[in-house]
Parts: structure tokens; sequence; C-alpha cells
């Protein structure tokens, strides 16, 4: 696994010398303090040396090149050997047309002479300047005004995609630039943890990468998801390629990521194209792009070329169409979710954007409305960024209609008149109405096919809702009979052809025997997530049994309770939740009603052997952001690792969330192996991207 390369194993160990270091520097520089002996002191230092020897990039911003315990103030400078030019930008055809012209022109070039283009993607994030000497990584910088940039070297230790050493054939100098970026699904991850900790939430996925690159502390870079596509040269001390494609291939010979969507373009009608076929790959992408670079191919004539004023005469971009846009406001609706967690969502006028007709935006909670001030009626501005579902980025206040009044968020669920309610501390105020409330069961509905849990073909969100709508399915049960009920009704619905009906009942089917831990996914249970599940399944081994076990546990001072308290440290307030929803006669109906037109399977042990967390001891501490802490325990316990709610000696590693207090220090005190959540998730789910 990746996270065990000899670089980031370094890069890890350096991190916490350094931490460590600092914490002694200043006990003993402000403090007068020295609370470990001189010679082990000594140690840590010599040890955080070696490492910066093996690898200089390291070197940036540590306690090895400090005198003293003074918090470095902002970034370093660094003065870019060759200046970091932008591009040229081209709308359309024609100004592609004059683009290639020009360049005709200014190399004086025969009518029969091809002019051969590399298209690329224009990555939506921001440019870095790596710098190898001797083929060590030595500094990395962002481009800054173009000529002087900053210092980012301890920060990008930890992206994968930056080699920290370049093979023999690499020149003594080489400068190799690229994109840093966040892919979209870890922007999502990202800001869904930000909001739990209550932590700012970025807009969209180049923010959270400039964010999270230009952190102060290098140890909050390392736990972002950060990416890079190297795509141009810098200073190099030695040709390396004759053409850009050639320098491409050498950059992945060592070690680089390219992206691999670019082609050799000869003429015009290609390039339009290429351009119109990655327009159409846009959405599909799993990062934010802007448009496509049109690069020379031949090193002779980029040199030629040169640059004019800040911009090379080699490459030019072409942008997309903007992605924000503005329009009207008409109203603010409420969504209800599954949980009955209040949604509210903007009605706008349809509007271009981005070339998508975009007519609701999300606007996430009712803090959100307040601090916009976003009021119906309201000129707004929406934006496609790398979500999918657009966003209202701001209001244009002087074109706020005289009328508008504040938006009043309901007190009640829109969809069935409960109380709506917001716990003190949390973002989401909620339908009380439960299983009266039908927007909350038609949720529940499509929770139930969903892709974790009966992932029913044929079966999505849309005709789930129109079923439902319609009295054909009104709670999971009605799937499985839905063929003796309904076939006739459905053959007769518009857009149902002989085949969709067809492949809806064998997708159907299909599930009528199902595992127990999806089983119990998909029944909705709050905090039960997809990890809990498992090990509920794995505990009690039988639909029959658990079903009989969780009744049972309904005596709070007997047998059953205790044993699923017990399970695995899953805890009081989860058992209290399982108990509830087995409470609720609606509720048991529902399984038993299943239990009856399904086969679910009894759970088999899983195999955790080389799981490499397997067999270790973990403890959690602080506040988790990226799964409850019951899913979290869950999830180490399905991989064979034990979950001890303290630290001793024999525990093998603590994984801290945020405001880690007494536990952390202990295990700091017994060398316990620390590991942010992040950290531990990419070990137990050998997941990088954090996706
Ligand atoms: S080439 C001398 N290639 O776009 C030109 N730039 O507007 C060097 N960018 O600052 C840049 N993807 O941050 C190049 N495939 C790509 C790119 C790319 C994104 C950015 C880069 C640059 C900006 C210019």
């Amino acid at each position: 696994m990746s996270d065990d390369t000899p670089r980031r194993k370094a890069a890890k160990e350096h991190s916490e010398l350094a931490a460590r270091i600092t914490e002694l520097d200043r006990a003993y520089y402000q403090n007068d303090q020295s609370p470990v002996p001189d010679g082990e002191y000594d140690q840590l230092r010599q040890r955080l040396i070696a490492l910066e020897h093996d690898y200089p990039a390291l070197a940036k911003n540590s306690p090895s090149q400090k005198v003293g315990a003074a918090p470095a103030s902002g970034f370093g400078k660094i003065t870019h050997t060759r200046p970091m030019l932008s591009l040229a930008n081209a709308f359309g055809r024609e100004d592609v047309d004059d683009f290639i012209k020009r360049i005709r022109n200014f190399l004086g070039l025969e009518a029969a002479e091809p002019v051969t283009l590399v298209g690329e993607l224009k990555i939506d994030g921001l440019s870095l300047s790596l710098r190898y000497e001797n083929r060590k990584l030595v500094s990395a910088a962002t481009r800054g005004d173009g000529q002087v940039g900053e210092d980012v070297t301890a920060n990008v230790a930890h992206i994968d995609d930056i080699p920290d050493h370049l093979p023999d054939d690499a020149p003594d100098i080489a400068e190799v630039r690229g994109e840093v970026f966040m892919a979209r699904t870890a922007f999502q991850h990202l800001n869904a943890r930000q909001e739990v900790l209550g932590e700012k939430i970025f807009a969209n996925p180049r923010n959270a990468a400039a964010g999270s690159l230009r952190q102060l502390d290098a140890r909050i870079t390392a736990t972002r998801p950060l990416a890079f596509f190297a795509y141009s040269a810098g200073e190099m001390s030695a040709e390396v390629a004759d053409t850009h494609r050639g320098f491409l291939a050498k950059l992945a010979a060592w070690g680089f990521t390219i992206n691999p969507l670019m082609e050799t373009l000869e003429d015009v009608d290609q390039v339009m194209a290429f351009y119109q076929r990655m327009v159409a790959e846009r959405p599909r992408l799993n990062y934010d792009i802007d448009g496509i670079v049109y690069k020379i191919d031949r090193h002779d004539w980029q040199q030629r070329l040169g640059a004019v004023s800040r911009s090379p005469r080699w490459a030019v971009a072409h942008k997309f169409p903007a992605e924000q846009a503005r329009t009207r406001l008409e109203d603010i609706t409420i969504q209800v979710g599954r949980t009955g967690a209040l949604t509210p969502v903007a009605k706008l006028t349809p509007v271009t954007v981005g070339g998508v007709v975009v007519s609701r935006a999300t606007l996430h909670n009712e803090d959100e409305i307040t601090r916009k001030d976003v009021r119906p009626g309201d000129m707004v501005i929406v934006q496609r960024a790398g979500d999918v579902i657009p966003q209202i980025v701001g209001v244009v206040e002087d074109e706020r209609p005289r009328n508008a009044h504040r938006f009043t968020y309901p007190g009640h669920c829109p969809a069935c008149g409960a109380r709506a309610v917001r716990p003190k501390g949390e973002a989401v105020r909620r339908c009380t109405g439960g299983l009266i409330c039908p927007a909350q069961a038609v949720e529940r509905l499509k929770h139930f096919v969903s892709r974790n849990a009966f992932d029913i073909d044929g079966l999505g969100a849309k005709n789930v809702d129109a079923f439902f709508r319609d009295g054909l399915i009104t709670a999971p049960q009605d799937i499985f009979t839905l063929r003796d009920r309904h076939e006739q009704t459905i053959s007769q619905r518009e857009g149902w052809g002989a085949k969709s009906v067809e492949n809806l009942f064998a997708g159907i089917a299909a599930r009528r025997s199902i595992s127990l831990d999806r089983f119990i996914f998909a029944l909705g249970i709050r905090q039960v997530g997809q990890a809990t599940a498992k090990l509920l399944a794995r505990h009690y081994g039988s639909l029959s049994n658990w079903r009989a076990e969780m009744i049972a546990a309904q005596d709070p001072e007997g047998r059953a309770r205790a044993d699923l308290t017990a399970i695995d440290q899953l805890g009081p307030a989860m058992a209290g939740d399982l108990v509830a929803f087995f409470q609720e006669p609606q509720n048991l109906d529902v399984v038993d009603a299943l239990a009856d037109v399904l086969t679910v399977q009894e759970a088999v042990q899983p195999d955790t052997t080389d799981n490499p967390v397997a067999g270790k001891t973990v403890v959690f501490t602080g506040k988790l952001a990226l799964c409850s802490r019951n899913e979290a325990k869950a999830q180490a316990e399905l991989s064979g690792a034990k979950v001890s709610g303290s630290i001793s000696k024999k525990t093998d590693f603590l994984v801290t969330g945020s405001d880690a207090g007494s536990k952390l220090k202990k295990a700091q005190e017994l060398g316990v192996k620390i590991l942010e959540e992040s950290e531990w998730h990419v070990l137990v789910s050998g997941d990088r991207t954090g996706s």
C-alpha cells in the first residue's frame, strides 16, 4: 500500500518528530523546562536530521532550520528562475484559427508544412513549480505573481503524485511544473468533515486545494487529499525531449502523474472535435477543468516562438463558457430527508450555466440562508462548480426588489405538518413526524433500494417517487409484491415499454435473496451505517436471531441488552436507537413482511488476515469527522482490530479526531503510534483519495 512507501513513512515520522521537537523547544525556550533528558532530545534531533539528509524537502519549515521556538510567520519566498507565465485565451474556432495562423506567420512555414499541436485539459487548480537538484526535490513554490512565489516545500511532502527523487536520466537541475488540485469526491468528503467540525466550508475544489496547500502547518496539508498533474518545464540544465509529447512521456517515466486525456492535433477541425469531446467528457471527470490548452508539440519551435508580455506564443487556452450566471431566485422550498432533516432548495428562473439549464440550487441549511441573506425575489449568482448540484454564490444586492423580505425558516415539516426542531449545537432542523411523515417514508424507500442497500436495478429514486405518489409502493415490502399487484398498471404507464417492465421485475427478483448486513443497512435505522450493519450481522448471524435479540434487548437490565451494548463497544446510544426501532410496531411489521418474501442469507465470518490492522489494538479519541465513533469502531472490528477505551503500552494505534485531550498526551508519553482520522481510514480501507 502506498502508505508504506519509504517516503511517506519518512514524511510521517518526520512530522511526528518535528511536532515533538517543537514542543520540547517551546518548553525549553519559553518556559525554561526540560521535559526529557538532553541525550534523548539530541537523539530526536539526530534522527530528524538523518531523515532530512535522505529527503531534503522535509527540511523546509523544520525545527532543524530554526533557532528558538518562534513560530514561522507566513511562507518563505522563492524567486522563480524562469517566470511562471499565464496563457492567452481563445473563445471559439476563429480564435484558434488565428492562433495557428499567427504561428505559421511567425515561423514562416510553407502551406504544406503541418503544425502539430498537443491538446490537453486545463486543470482548475493552482500551479506549482518543483525544483530538483541532483535529482532530489529541494523546493516547491506557488506561482505567486509569476516572478516570486510562496515556498510550500514542506506542504507537498505528502502529495503522492510528486516524486521526491528523480531517476538517473534526469538532468542535474530539473524544474517540473503542473497543477495541484483536489478531486471532486475528495472535496465533498473534506467539506462534509469541515461541516461536522464547524470549520470553513470551501466553495469549490479549487479553493479547497489552495486553502489546503497554503497551510502554515504542513501537518494539516498532510491530511488533505491533494493531487498533482505535471504538464510543463521550468529551468532544465539539459534538454529532455524534442517534443512536448516526448517530454510528458519522460515526466511519466520519472514518476509524475500525467493527465491521460491529451491528443495530437493536426488542424482546426481536429482541434474543435477534441474540444467538443472534452466538453462532453467534462461532467464525468472527477476534477474540475476550465478549458483546453493547445501547445505546439515541437520544442525547437516553442523556443523560437518565445513569449510575448506574460504568455508564451506557443500555447493558448481555449476557455469553456462561464460557469456562473445571474438569475432570479423565485422561491425557497424545503426538502425533507430520510431522517427528517429539512434542507432548503432554491427555485430559480431557469438559466444556462456552463452549457446546462439550471432551475434549482442547494442552499445547504438554515444558517447558510442567514449568512448569505438570500431572499426570495433576489437576483442571485449561481455557479456550477465541481459538484453536480449548482450552488448560490451570492446576491446582487443592488437589484434586490423593495418588497423582498427575509426568509423565515419553517418550524413545521412542510410534508406532514409535525413540529420541526433544531437541537442546540446542530446545524440541521428535523421533522418530528417519524413514520407518519410521507416525505420521510419516500426517502426511506429510496435508501432501501440504493446502491449499498438492496441496489435494485430499474428502481431508482425517480421511479420510487412516482410509485409512492401513486400508491403502488408505500413500504419496502410492497416492492416484492409489486408484480402480483400492479404489473398491469405499470405496463400501461407512460414511458414503460415491455422491456423496461421486464427489467424492473428482473431487478426486483434478483434481490429476493440478500445478505443480512445489506438487509440491516437498508432498514435505515439511525446511526446504523454499513460497517455497523456488518458488525451486527456478524454478531447475530441470522435475521431471526437478530430480531429476537433486539426485542429481548428492550429490557434495559436484561442479558440481551448487555450483549448488544457489549458488541465490540458499540455503546449505549447505538443500542438505544436499535431498541427504539424495534419498539415501533410498524417497523416490526416491515421486518416481518420482508422476512416473508425474502431469503435473508446468514452472515459468514469475514477473513481479515491480510488487513494491516488485524490483531492490532486501537483507541479512538476526540471528535471524529469522517464517520460516527460507532461506525469507526465497527469498521475497526470488522477489519480484525480490537478497540479499547484506554491507552496502555499494549495500544498499537491512537486515532485522533479534533480536540483530542489526555489520551493523546498519554499516547505520546508511551510512544504509541498516533494516526489522524484520515490516515486511519486509509489504513483500514486502502482508500487513498479519501473519497
Ligand atoms: S501550460 C507557459 N498546461 O493555466 C504556460 N497550464 O492560464 C504554462 N493550467 O498558470 C502553462 N492546466 O496554472 C498549462 N495543461 C495545462 C494547464 C495549465 C492548467 C493553468 C496554469 C497556468 C494557467 C494559465
